[in-house]
């Protein structure tokens, strides 16, 4: 709890604040790229019928303990956990499936038409180290389908991740494996520990008890050394039992139809412990560093509503780290649209006319225009240029002779030709000019 100090700091010691280590400002110039972003997103999300969810930030750890893995890097080094004033150890969370299947299990939603699709975008927190691409809040959004095993939802979800990356103008590769299932993945894991088993002393600490406790994790190692000695390994693919084979053949002929490149790749084991059978990553490219900042990824996880509670129920899902695909939008000069201009711009000189403007800004948005001002400016020049400068077709200046003579002139900003009008005909005026709103123009 926060406790005030007593002690009052003399001026001096007033220090500029910054932002926490690992956080992010999203400035107003980023915004574009951000709302269309969400816009991609939620056109995607409503043209294969997922519905948004909102969940909350905070939840309770073990939820993460028990789905996203005690053995994890992200549970044991990456969580913001704290007790709170009523002694419950919650957490900030540290991605949004785990809430979902949560959600999924307390609102009863099993008894739903199955497969139940979300969609999400929100923040989430690990307290990873910081770096290009790795920050401690970050965005994502995220498509998840409960309640349903058959292999055309995988390849359908992964087209559809592709086609969100294809329409913020990026070709990614698009990273595909599957790890299996109960009983085809201990064989796999028997096969890992044959392998790491003569070169057990380069590995780092945490891999060397990870050879015990859990030896896919190794794959997902951040460790350079660690990853250097992944070249000859076991293939997944080639030890999956029939069922899990037949499903993820399955899965990249469907890929095959809907023309999704994709690359085999046995190391996409993913660094959370709830997947089964088919895993995916959206790499920025083809080659390892792709891996190190991966823009998004995903699989199965059939067997985490039962084990949060619910009835078995299969499902699969991915999320997609929004700072790393905006990054990107910017590495390949993708600029979102533009938003319109406004229509025109209202400036005016002197006292009376600034009360007479703010009443007209408010008719001129009723009647549907897109208005801009600066009222507190004084003269008319630095009006006209941030008229200018925002691109209105037309401003409408406002002053003290146009009060008395119940007038105002509209300036056509382009030849700079001014006319003066009546001021009841305003509305008109820029009908006949600019179209009337609210019918075939976007206000
Ligand atoms: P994840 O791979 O841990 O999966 O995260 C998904 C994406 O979030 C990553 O590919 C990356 O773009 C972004 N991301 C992760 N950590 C950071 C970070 N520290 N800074 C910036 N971006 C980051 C999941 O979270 C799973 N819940 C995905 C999923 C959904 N699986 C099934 N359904």
């Amino acid at each position: 709890m926060y406790k005030k100090k007593q002690v009052a700091l003399p001026k001096s010691n007033i220090k500029k604040y910054q932002l926490v280590k690992g956080m992010k400002d999203i400035v107003p110039e980023e915004q574009p790229f951000w709302s269309f972003v969400k816009d991609q997103v939620e056109k995607i999300a409503g043209e294969y019928s997922y519905q948004k969810i909102d969940t909350p930030v905070l939840e309770s750890t073990n939820l993460f303990v028990r789905s996203v893995g005690e053995d994890t890097d992200i549970v044991t080094k990456e969580m913001y956990s704290f007790i709170d004033q009523g002694g419950e150890n919650v957490t900030m969370r540290p991605e949004g499936t785990a809430s979902i299947v949560r959600a999924y299990n307390e609102h009863g939603m099993v008894n739903l038409p199955q497969p139940v699709k979300f969609f999400y975008f929100g923040p989430m927190f690990r307290y990873d180290k910081p770096q290009s691409g790795r920050y401690r809040q970050f965005y994502q959004f995220g498509f998840e389908a409960l309640g349903e095993a058959e292999p055309i939802i995988d390849a359908q979800q992964i087209f559809l991740g592709y086609k969100i990356f294809q329409s913020c103008g990026l070709n990614v590769s698009t990273q595909i494996n599957s790890i299996g299932c109960s009983e085809c993945r201990p064989v796999y894991q028997n096969l890992l520990i044959d392998y790491f088993k003569n070169i057990k002393s380069h590995l780092c600490d945490d891999c060397k008890k990870r050879m015990t406790k859990n030896p896919l994790r190794i794959l997902d190692c951040k460790e350079k050394k660690c990853q250097e000695l992944l070249v000859n390994l076991p293939q997944t693919v080639d030890n999956l039992c029939d069922n899990c084979r037949n499903h993820f053949v399955r899965v990249l002929e469907y890929l095959d139809e809907l023309e999704v490149p994709y690359i085999l790749n046995a190391r996409i084991v993913r660094g959370l412990d709830y997947y089964t059978r088919t895993t995916f990553e959206f790499w920025a490219n083809e080659e390892e560093e792709g891996r190190q900042n991966a823009l998004g990824g995903g699989g199965r996880y059939d067997k985490l509503v039962e084990l949060l509670g619910g009835r078995s129920t299969p499902a699969v899902g991915f999320a997609v780290g929004v700072e790393r695909l905006i990054t990107k939008m910017h590495d390949n000069d993708f600029a979102p649209p533009k938003s319109p201009a406004p229509d025109v711009f209202l400036a005016q000189l002197g006292n009376e006319a600034r009360k007479r403007s703010l009443k007209l800004f408010e008719e001129l948005k009723k009647a549907g225009f897109k208005a801009a001002e600066s009222f507190a400016k004084n003269g008319i020049k630095p009006q006209l240029e941030l008229a200018n400068r925002l691109g209105v077709k037309y401003s409408l200046i406002l002053g003290q002779k146009e009060i008395l003579d119940k007038t105002i002139l509209i300036r056509d900003m382009d030849g700079g030709i001014q006319e003066i009008i009546n001021f009841e005909k305003i509305i008109p005026e820029l009908e006949k000019r600019l179209g009337k709103r609210g019918e075939n123009q976007p206000s």
